[in-house]
């Protein structure tokens, strides 16, 4: 078949095969012939019942018409000002801020209150592709541990129930997945006992899909010749996921008032950071999201960014280089606060807000997808053919009633895997160098000495904070070769 002939509908064909999905066929032919895609049943005849049954699936899920609206706008770039005037001051919580509206000690006793009784879940994302990484199986599972080889899912799990250990009491996590990770995920979990969490308290639930379109016409792209190319529809997924999984039903039924948002790729991360959710709480905030000050205006992270009054977060792929440089009359950056992907919901929020809202927006990202052509090959493009829409999960901040930003120490908080071994950035060699220098950084404050050169691994069951290594070492101890404090 070549682009110039449409397929025409089997019951026109000569040699059409009769099958139980033939009358669901006509009707989706003529569905998809009304916007252009058609194409996808290019392959029918050659197909079996199962592939049928699979593609037919697949098409019914699709709203068409929004697909088609989302390529047109495809075009339209996000509006920013550029005048520095424009933008308002984040409220929250600086670093060395001379007057903060509560202490830390007061973030701090709040934040023990709320996690004491129980009221504070975790939610962990964890349904992305991992793409760039090109691992073989769900991202949590790359041995990321510098010595120990633990994975990303048994570092941050572990955390939690350092947590919930600590204030004598059970955070459940709910970890997202996506259709393509939700199997491997739940099978690697149960393989490894749950890391010790009882089964109420891991409630794994899966993101929904979007199709990827071909970037210059709109049209669905295939995977195979009985398959859309879907995949996992943004971290932002997660809102009417965590509505439509029962997890919602789930976290009132276990008094969850604050969900601690983390990423897997992080496993620097402080989880359920105590001061945040103090500060959290204190502030009758909707929404709270962790940022670092950017050591460079360009720096290629997510902008806070106050306009109009409501705080958002501006990707910096849509930030013009002039609006990042912006400074104010005293020569500091406006959008100084870079996201890192940690943030505090207030739960009944969330809910509210999956209810109500019509959905977050969708971002385009455009990326090289590998699809089936007319000809039934597959091409592997070498530039980026194709279109994915995905929503995140930022763009509820400014629906907050209040959105609060808490910055933290980059040090101590954030080192994403994103990017393959060799990689200049975010590789698994500059995650592990980040865990061992936080690590050392620990043991050090706390007096002990560790020859240079030698690689120290605290895992979190041993200790996950400063304070908490202290109490546990001895300062007279001499780490002069590697080692895992366990
Ligand atoms: P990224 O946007 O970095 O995507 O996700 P990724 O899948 O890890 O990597 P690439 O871009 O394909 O290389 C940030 C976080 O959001 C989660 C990821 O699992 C990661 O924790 N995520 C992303 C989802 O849970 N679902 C998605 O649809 C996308």
């Amino acid at each position: 078949m070549t682009k110039d002939t449409p397929p025409k509908p089997a019951s026109d064909q000569e040699h059409s095969t009769s099958s139980p999905n033939q009358n669901r066929y006509q009707q989706l032919f003529h569905h998809l012939a009304q916007f252009g895609q058609e194409h996808v049943f290019g392959f029918w005849d050659e197909l079996n019942d199962a592939q049928r049954n699979e593609l037919i699936e697949q098409l019914t899920q699709l709203d068409l018409h929004s697909i088609e609206q989302l390529f047109q706008n495809s075009d339209n770039a996000p509006s920013i000002p550029t005048d520095p005037n424009s933008f308002g001051e984040p409220d929250g919580f600086a670093l060395n801020d001379p007057r903060p509206r509560f202490t830390r000690d007061e973030a701090i006793a709040a934040g023990e209150t709320v996690l004491r009784d129980g009221a504070v879940g975790v939610v962990l994302v964890a349904g992305g592709q991992g793409t760039r990484l090109g691992f073989s199986h769900p991202k949590g599972m790359y041995p990321i541990g510098p010595l120990s080889a633990a994975t990303l899912f048994e570092i941050l799990l572990t955390k939690v129930q350092a947590v919930a250990k600590r204030y004598g009491t059970s955070v459940p996590v709910y970890i997202m997945t996506s259709p393509a990770t939700y199997d491997e995920t739940v099978e690697f979990l149960e393989e490894n006992k749950r890391f010790g969490f009882l089964a109420d308290d891991l409630f794994v639930f899966c993101q929904g899909t979007m199709p990827a379109v071909d970037i210059e016409t709109g049209k669905l792209l295939l995977s195979t010749k009985h398959s859309l190319s879907l995949s996992p529809d943004g971290h932002g997924g997660m809102l009417s996921a965590l509505d439509h999984t029962g997890a919602f039903e789930h976290m009132c039924a276990r008094g969850i008032k604050q969900l601690f948002y983390m990423q897997i790729d992080n496993p620097l991360v402080d989880v359920a950071a105590v001061d945040a959710i103090g500060y959290h709480v204190l502030s009758n905030a909707g929404a709270t999201t962790m940022v670092i000050r950017k050591y460079d205006p360009l720096e290629k992270v997510g902008n806070v960014a106050v306009v109009d009054g409501k705080t958002q977060i501006v990707e910096y792929s849509d930030l013009p280089d002039e609006v990042a440089q912006l400074r104010r009359e005293d020569g500091s950056l406006v959008l100084w606060a870079g996201n890192v992907a940690v943030h505090v919901w207030d739960v009944s929020f969330l809910r509210d807000t999956a209810a109500t809202d019509t959905g977050l927006p969708f971002h385009y990202a455009h990326k090289k997808i590998p699809y089936v052509d007319e000809q039934g090959n597959t091409i592997q493009p070498a530039e980026p053919n194709g279109l994915k829409f995905e929503r995140f999960i930022f763009d509820l901040l400014p629906s907050a009633q209040q959105a609060i930003l808490v910055e933290v120490d980059r040090k101590e908080y954030f080192a994403p895997l994103k990017n393959p071994s060799g990689a200049p950035t975010d590789s698994p060699e500059a995650v592990r160098s980040q865990m061992t220098a936080l690590h050392r950084a620990w043991l050090e404050a706390a007096g002990v000495f560790v020859a240079e050169g030698v690689t120290v691994e605290i895992q979190p069951s041993f200790a996950s904070t400063a304070e908490e290594v202290a109490n546990k070492v001895d300062s007279t101890t001499r780490f002069v070769q590697d080692y895992i404090l366990k």
